[in-house]
């Protein structure tokens, strides 16, 4: 088998436009309150957990202790819902999504002591999920989010660098005043507090709470069937 000549008279390939498509991202939104905003709120939601839960004690120690789910009908945690909405609302028109409202359906407070983690999960049943960080140190101080696409794993070339088009696992950093929401579908995890304080959060999930009456019919319209007479 002899191969095709190059002819010295054919042009290099060119092209004359190139392009990609970031198809199908997920987004997760990070925002940072206001140091004046963060420090007193900071104080008052561990004072109100030190409330709930009494003197943690020793036997605590690599156990994760949640409150009730219902932390959103609490005053001190007013100042969270707020700044909740408010990132929801700009994620939620950035997703060109129409709704009518979308109101946080849960909240609870979570506390890492030092060797504590919380395993991988989701939030089923909800649309928007998040975590707001009342303390979280150097050491304690990471979430991680899971590739969603099960596919994806099946080929992991080595890499020259890690990044978000290889990775099938991101970290990204928490701190005291960073709020993080995310769909309550992505799996995450949080690791093991490796730090010697206690890691304090609030969780939360959100919901279009008339999802049944305004959001739910098909997404195609019914007219008449040409192919019936
Ligand atoms: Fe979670």
């Amino acid at each position: 088998m002899s191969s095709a000549p190059i002819l010295d008279s054919q042009p290099d390939i060119s092209f004359v436009h190139s392009s990609v498509s970031e198809t199908f991202p997920t987004l997760i939104w990070l925002a940072d309150l206001a140091p004046q905003c963060a420090e007193p709120l900071n104080d008052q939601i561990k004072a109100a957990l030190d409330a709930i839960t009494g003197p943690r004690v020793q036997s605590f120690r690599s156990e994760t202790f949640q409150t009730e789910h219902n932390l959103h009908m609490e005053p001190v945690f007013a100042p969270i819902i707020e700044a909740v909405a408010k990132l929801a609302k700009g994620g939620l028109q950035q997703m060109a999504l129409k709704y009518d409202e979308i109101v946080v359906t849960s909240m609870w407070a979570n506390v890492n002591p030092p060797g504590a983690k919380h395993s991988v999960h989701s939030h089923p049943n909800n649309f928007l999920s998040g975590v707001y960080y009342v303390q979280s140190d150097a050491k304690a101080n990471v979430i991680r989010f899971y590739d969603p696409r099960p596919q994806a794993e099946v080929m992991m070339p080595p890499r020259t660098q890690r990044n978000v088009y290889n990775a099938n696992l991101i970290e990204l950093e928490t701190k005291p005043g960073r709020l993080v929401l995310f769909p309550a579908w992505l799996k995450h995890d949080v690791p093991t507090n490796l730090s010697d304080r206690e890691r304090i959060s609030v969780s939360f999930d959100m919901m279009f709470p008339r999802y049944t009456e305004s959001m739910s019919t098909p997404l195609w319209k019914g007219g008449q069937n040409k192919g019936l007479r």
